[in-house]
């Protein structure tokens, strides 16, 4: 049965949702307050590159279930479900600006004239829910029927409609039964497992999972270390824990680290809330002081092979914050050419996709080429470094590169490559763990 349903806020996750949705059977109005991007989603365009999404909007809008508005009025107006999926960016102090998140509380308040459901979609601290009800409550114009749902998501950028498409569970939060057959009818289409519970339960969920999986990416990364000093290797390390099925091998890809719009923001937030709930999450602190030191323990590397890094001319292969995508937010491979900026190297950089989004904030300038083929990014270069685990990297013609190189030399932050070729090839190659 289809649901009139909308999402305020056309991000990575709102866009994706809204699309999904659509493609079930539902009937949706995606609403966002940033009028060049509703233009250019209503002229087919897509804001950001996610594998599939372009078809999906334009298969949906052309099948009339899916459409494009500035107006939260006509949002609310014209659906029964109204999902936030705007940003809650991460603060200075750690603690998240839930700023987005009231104000369309408010927003959707003063539009209330019948029963509706609010469902929160964003990534927020446990207890939003509660901030959310009360927020409506207050604005609200005269006495309206609505109740709040928390309905996390676990979307990978770089794979996020075939996440949301294909979920492990749903897991919805709410505070009656009401929602919950609401939720249950928009959700059935998925055929996935339905977690239901309360609304700080399905809030703790996500910051808990999202930590758990920094956690096991911090950890695989120590183990690295220890690999490293030991002459193990990281990667039949990994193999060998994950063969067991309480581990799992996913997230045990020891690398410089992890970074994204996700990952440190909602480590940094859920440590902040545990705080102010009274529990020091020291464990959640050791994650992030390991992800930092990983970046650390890999420019050293290079420093170690190269002597003085100033005025040394270094490829960089690999801008966005891992593969598949543009995103740059939080990017490790961005942080690794600041750090080398700063020892005062040279960099020719390369990204399949996420260039025009990394010039942001790495200015091309003398000290930073972009370079269009990846095959010239090791030109006339001292060394290699290999930054975003993108599958193309892997199928460069390497041997050419050795004879464009001034020296041999590669640093693989994601394990990518096939160390003993690349040695037979004549590169002195360093990973990570291995
Ligand atoms: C993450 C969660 O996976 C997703 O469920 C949640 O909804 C949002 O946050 P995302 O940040 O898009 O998704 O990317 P993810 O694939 O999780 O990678 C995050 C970072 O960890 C990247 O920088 C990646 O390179 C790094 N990573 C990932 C590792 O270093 N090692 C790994 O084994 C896996």
């Amino acid at each position: 049965m289809p649901v009139k349903l909308s999402i305020i806020g056309t991000g990575y996750v709102g866009l994706v949702t809204g699309a999904c949705f659509a493609e079930v059977g539902h009937q949706v109005i995606c609403a966002d307050n940033n009028p060049a991007k509703v233009e250019l989603l209503q002229s087919g365009g897509i804001p950001i590159f996610e594998p599939g999404l372009e078809d999906l909007v334009r298969r949906n809008v052309a099948a009339g279930r899916l459409k494009f508005t500035e107006s939260t009025a006509e949002a609310v107006a014209g659906s029964d479900v109204i999902f936030i999926a705007v940003p809650t960016p991460q603060q200075p102090d750690g603690s998240v600006d839930l700023s987005f998140i009231e104000a369309v509380a408010r927003d959707i308040a003063a539009n209330l004239t019948a029963y509706r459901i609010i469902v929160d979609k964003s990534t927020v601290p446990v207890k939003t829910a509660e901030k959310v009800t009360d927020t409506i409550r207050r604005y609200a114009r005269g006495k309206v029927d609505f109740d709040v749902v928390s309905n996390p998501e676990f979307l990978r950028e770089g794979f996020a409609v075939e996440d949301l498409m294909k979920p492990d569970r749903i897991v919805i939060g709410t505070s009656g039964p009401r929602p919950a057959a609401v939720m249950r009818e928009i959700y059935e289409p998925f055929k996935a497992p339905v977690i239901l519970t309360d609304t700080s339960s399905a809030e703790l969920i996500k910051h808990a999972a999202n930590s758990f999986l920094a956690l096991k990416i911090s950890y695989i990364n120590a183990v690295a270390a220890i690999c490293e000093a030991s002459g193990a290797n990281v990667l039949e390390v990994a193999q060998g824990m994950g063969m067991d099925d309480r581990i799992g091998r996913r997230f045990l890809n020891a690398g410089i680290g992890f970074g994204g719009s996700c990952f440190p923001k909602d480590l940094a937030a859920f440590i902040k809330i545990s705080g102010q709930l009274g529990y020091d999450f020291r464990l959640l602190k050791e994650v992030q002081r390991i992800n930092a030191d990983q970046m650390e323990r890999f420019v050293a590397k290079i420093t170690d092979a190269l002597w003085v890094l100033k005025d040394k001319r270094l490829g960089v292969l690999g801008l966005a914050f891992k593969q598949n995508t543009d995103d740059v937010r939080q990017s490790p491979a961005i942080a690794l050419c600041q750090r080398l900026l700063a020892e005062g190297a040279i960099l020719r950089v390369h990204d399949p996709k996420a260039m025009t989004k990394a010039k942001a904030i790495l200015p091309p300038g003398p000290a930073v080429e972009y370079v269009e083929d990846a095959q010239a990014v090791p030109v006339g270069c001292d060394a290699v470094v290999l930054a975003t685990e993108w599958p193309e990297f892997a199928r460069l013609d390497w041997q050419q590169a050795r004879h464009a190189m001034v020296a041999p030399l590669v640093f693989d932050g994601r394990n990518l490559l096939d160390r003993a070729q690349m040695e037979s090839w004549g590169f002195i190659y360093k990973g990570v763990g291995r």
